[in-house]
């Protein structure tokens, strides 16, 4: 059996580390293709090195453009290559990007089974070109493996539960294996000159946020005002939006990181905000606060206990979020209910 893995973004990288190792152990064939979705070094390149994944048996090289022009140009690539030399027996996407969408699209009309990782998902916002993707993606797929029992529901809501399984997050099984080794490659001293505890993490790059003027800078402003610095590993996308905003010196500037210089910067951090989806994941894992700049998410088990608190881009709601510490222990979700989330994908498709 030959499974056709498509994958282009930076989030997808990290999922595939994992499974593909647990399909390698089981056995299975797996072909990686790379839409080029995410084209720069350090928003590609570094998670395949450092994380071990196999190279990619082929690039699609599409790069950026609207929505239409990139997932046009993804599907364009893929139909050729399942028609004219790789057909496999299935095809495996992760998340919610635009290469996840025109994956989907490319297998269900060659009747390729389509196997969807991540699925059930839902922000109920429609205004969000990720939502769109889940919605036909999820549609689409003939395997869903869905991280935790609210994304379940969110399927069955929509008449979906044939081929759906809850097999628990493989964001928990990258965060798990890589941890320690994030503690010992990558220590805080190699990333920043900041002492563990004395500044927040923060990230900004979706759509609602840097594309609209008054919202990032609303944003921006407020990281600038903080009780400490700010460390702010910067997306490309953002980046090119705040190039002539007059930021204060509190907010440190960094390029994209690496998976394991994310892990330890969380884990040495006195807070996360961000309007990441994974990221709000990761945080609560490692036992920090996360504070998202978003209206909504879809990862609702992390707002128990204050653990993760919705802000949207207001300014106050950002600061007093800041000084509000979350209850009890942080809220646990996403364990596989046996082995591991990764393990059971692998596990299931070999006995399809
Ligand atoms: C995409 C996904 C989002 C995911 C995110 C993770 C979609 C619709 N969105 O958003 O779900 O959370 O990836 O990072 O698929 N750019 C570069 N270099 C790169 C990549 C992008 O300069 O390597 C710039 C380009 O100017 C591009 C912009 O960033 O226009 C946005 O990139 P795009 O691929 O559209 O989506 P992301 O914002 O990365």
């Amino acid at each position: 059996m030959t499974i056709l893995t498509i994958v282009g973004a930076r989030p997808q990288f990290i999922k595939a580390a994992v499974v593909s190792h647990a399909l390698k152990e089981a056995g299975i064939h797996e072909m990686l293709v790379h839409t080029g979705q995410h084209y720069d070094a350090d928003m590609s390149d570094v998670f395949f090195g450092e994380l071990g994944i196999p190279a990619p048996a082929h690039n699609l090289e599409v790069g950026s453009g609207s929505h239409a022009l990139q997932t046009g140009a993804m599907m364009t690539g893929l139909e050729r290559l399942v028609e004219e030399s790789e057909r496999p027996d299935m095809i495996m996407v992760y998340g919610d990007t635009n290469s996840t969408v025109a994956a989907a699209m490319v297998a269900a009309k060659a009747s390729i089974p389509l196997v969807h990782v991540e699925a059930g998902l839902r922000s109920f916002n429609r205004a969000m070109p990720e939502e769109i993707n889940r919605i036909v993606t999820d549609r689409l797929s003939d395997w869903l493996f869905c991280p935790t029992q609210t994304a379940v529901d969110h399927l069955a809501a929509e008449g979906m539960t044939e081929g759906v399984i809850m097999n628990g997050d493989v964001m928990l099984d990258a965060t798990r294996f890589f941890a320690q080794r994030a503690a010992e490659q990558r220590p805080l001293s190699s990333l920043t000159d900041l002492e563990p505890g004395a500044y927040h993490l923060a990230t900004v790059h979706r759509a609602e946020n840097t594309d609209d003027p008054g919202r990032l800078a609303a944003i921006f402003d407020t990281l600038g005002k903080l009780d400490s610095p700010v460390l702010l590993p910067l997306h490309p996308r953002t980046r090119q939006k705040v190039a002539s905003m007059d930021l204060s010196p509190s907010i440190q500037i960094l390029p994209p990181v690496s998976y394991l210089a994310m892990l330890t910067l969380i884990s040495n951090s006195r807070s996360v905000l961000t309007d990441s989806g994974g990221l709000q994941k990761e945080t609560v894992w490692l036992g920090k606060p996360c504070i998202t700049m978003r209206g909504e998410t879809e990862w609702t088990e992390t707002l128990e206990g204050g653990w993760n608190v919705l802000v949207g881009a207001s300014p106050k709601a950002i600061l007093d979020a800041v000084h509000t510490h979350p209850q009890g222990e942080p809220p646990a979700f996403g364990e596989a209910p046996e082995g591991t989330a990764s393990g059971m994908i692998a596990d299931t498709l070999k006995n399809a």
